[in-house]
């Protein structure tokens, strides 16, 4: 890819609230493929989400806004809105990000928030997905990456993976393997994004590589 081809490199926030496996497999991801992108920081809420040690680790500014139950929520959103306006961010990845984004962040970081979500979306949405789908019994669930707009889980798709649950498999084994799945399809859709190479249709998201 040229430059001619494709916008400027776009800054990246990760807001992430605990063990911060998919940062990681975005970060290693990045260094053997060009992203068109830079992690610039990572976000939580919680002051002990290991995903803050990995970016150190990875020498990304951790950000840590924390929130606790007495807090404001309009106010809680209004400063992490302006944590990322601050850093002049193009695209909000959320990995595991335990809180809701506000409208107003929504609205204004319309297009440019993704997110990945442990089952086939719009099956199983909200905070556990993986064992909602695993108690009704599926036989094939998977994970989703998403934009995200103001109602929970439900935004244009940008791309799946099927994950079959096979007779005898624990809720455990299940876990493992959506966890891959989600290693697998989260830095290729981001990496589309980077290149801008999603186009918004209604509800699909069409996908045109650059070569
Ligand atoms: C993932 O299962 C993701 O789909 C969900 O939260 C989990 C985060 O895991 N939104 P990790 O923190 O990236 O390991």
């Amino acid at each position: 890819m040229n430059d001619s081809m494709a916008g400027s490199r776009k800054r990246i926030a990760v807001f992430a609230s605990g063990n911060g496996s998919n940062l990681q497999a975005i970060i290693d991801f990045s260094k053997n493929t060009d992203i068109n992108g830079d992690i610039v920081i990572v976000l939580s809420n919680n002051p002990d989400a290991f995903a803050l040690k990995r970016a150190l680790s990875a020498g990304i500014e951790p950000v840590c806004i924390p929130f606790n139950r007495n807090n404001d929520r309009f106010e809680y959103n209004r400063a992490v809105l302006q944590a990322v306006k601050d850093k002049k961010i193009d695209l909000v990845c959320l990995a595991g990000y335990m809180l809701m984004l506000s409208s107003e962040f929504i609205n204004q970081y319309f297009n440019k928030i993704i997110n990945i979500h442990p089952s086939l979306l719009p099956s199983f949405k909200g905070a556990h997905g993986i064992v909602d789908a695993f108690n009704y019994g599926v036989k094939v669930t998977g994970v989703t990456v998403h934009f995200v707009e103001n109602e929970l889980d439900t935004g244009p798709i940008i791309s799946q993976e099927a994950v079959f649950v096979n007779e005898g498999e624990t809720i455990e084994d299940l876990e493992k393997k959506i966890h891959e799945a989600e290693h697998r399809i989260y830095p290729p859709a981001l990496r589309h994004f980077c290149r801008d190479e999603l186009r918004i249709i209604g509800r699909k998201v069409i996908i045109t590589e650059r070569g």
